[in-house]
């Protein structure tokens, strides 16, 4: 049979992670071709320089494997791979995919490594659906990784379990633990949730570890509890709440009390690299808003209005306290 080749959309933090660790399966695995594709978005660096095979905007100082190449034109970098790993931030995936229709394999799979979703008129739209919808294609893999910390993972999957362990076979290695779970909306809205709950602890909510599962059965009753316990829910949260970017940007916002705001954080502390708790947060409370479940959840409603600049980083804590107070 022949080979599978890969290619990965997007070059960030977790893009380029993501790159090195599929290019050292791809090299000792024969049912891949050795080479992975890496799409950059081209920027032109302050020294002039071009991002290129090292990553020195979004990677520095890890120098990529060989068989790791870079290349700035979406659709070419595309074309000859029937497996896609999508991991760009999620606000540019819409985008992203109506270029690539027409423009891939019939043959071609597909998996996303993004957290976040899309408010559409009708409801909640997950990255995933939308690669889906546009493409036609996918799984999706999420869990406790911090790019340059990785450690396992799980991979949510539709129906076709072959699939699901292809992708486990090219992700998993002895410092990345990678399981699966039938459950493709399941895994992907326990990333997505856990951006906005690592905003409050960002500012001093006590109660993060509170896991509102309740919503994701809400917004998706196919959410099944087995998912809870893999890496992707309460490992991811916790990671993420106490070390990644969503939980640092919140603890300097809240240091300042609310008067610099996250889009001037975000580009003084992540030099390039994208926040998704923040516009996550937004999207939750339309959707909240829009099915008149805001009281239910206070503390998705709170952490956008902080964000938004309607109430203080503070009032998270006083919200915590009420809810502590509640019969
Ligand atoms: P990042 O935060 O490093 O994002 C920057 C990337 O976006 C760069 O590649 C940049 O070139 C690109 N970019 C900027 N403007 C663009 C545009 N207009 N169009 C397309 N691309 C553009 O990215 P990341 O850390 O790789 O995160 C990608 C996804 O992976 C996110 O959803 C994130 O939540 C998820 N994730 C990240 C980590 C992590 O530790 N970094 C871990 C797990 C999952
Ligand atoms: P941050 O973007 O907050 O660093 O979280 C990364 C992540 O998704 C870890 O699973």
């Amino acid at each position: 049979p022949h080979k599978s080749r890969v290619t990965v959309v997007g070059s960030g933090n977790w893009g380029s992670v993501a790159s090195k660790l599929i290019a050292s399966n791809t090299q000792k695995i024969n049912s891949f071709h050795d080479e992975v594709r890496m799409w950059v978005f081209e920027e032109t660096l302050p020294s002039g320089e071009k991002l290129a095979e090292e990553n020195v905007k979004y990677l520095p100082g890890i120098k990529l494997p060989k068989n790791v190449v870079a290349d700035p034109d979406l659709e070419h970098a595309v074309r000859d791979a029937n497996m896609l790993v999508f991991v760009t931030p999620h606000q540019f995936m819409e985008g992203i995919c109506k270029r690539l229709v027409g423009k891939i394999r019939k043959d071609a799979v597909a998996i996303s490594l993004i957290k976040g979703m899309e408010v559409k008129r009708e409801g909640p739209c997950m990255i995933c659906t939308l690669i889906s919808k546009i493409l036609g294609i996918s799984c999706v893999l999420m869990g406790a990784n911090i790019a340059n910390e990785f450690s396992e993972a799980t991979v949510g999957y539709r129906e076709d379990k072959e699939i699901a362990e292809k992708w486990v076979r090219l992700f998993n290695t002895p410092y990345f633990m990678v399981s699966t779970v039938e459950d493709v909306e399941g895994v992907e809205l326990c990333g997505t949730r856990k951006n906005v709950v690592a905003l409050a602890a960002g500012c001093n909510n006590e109660d993060w570890l509170e896991r509102d599962e309740g919503l994701l059965k809400l917004l998706f009753p196919s959410v099944k509890d087995n998912t809870f316990f893999e890496s992707c829910e309460v490992a991811d949260l916790i990671t993420t709440c106490l070390g990644g970017r969503n939980r640092r940007c919140a603890d300097a916002f809240a240091r300042n009390g609310g008067k610099r705001s996250f889009d001037e954080l975000e580009a003084e502390m992540l030099q390039g690299q994208k926040l998704q708790g923040v516009s996550t947060a937004k999207e939750v409370y339309e959707v909240l808003h829009h099915r008149g479940w805001l009281e239910l959840f206070p503390l998705f409603a709170t952490v956008h209005e902080i964000c938004s600049g309607r109430l203080a980083p503070s009032t998270i804590v006083e919200y915590t306290e009420h809810s502590a107070r509640l019969p």
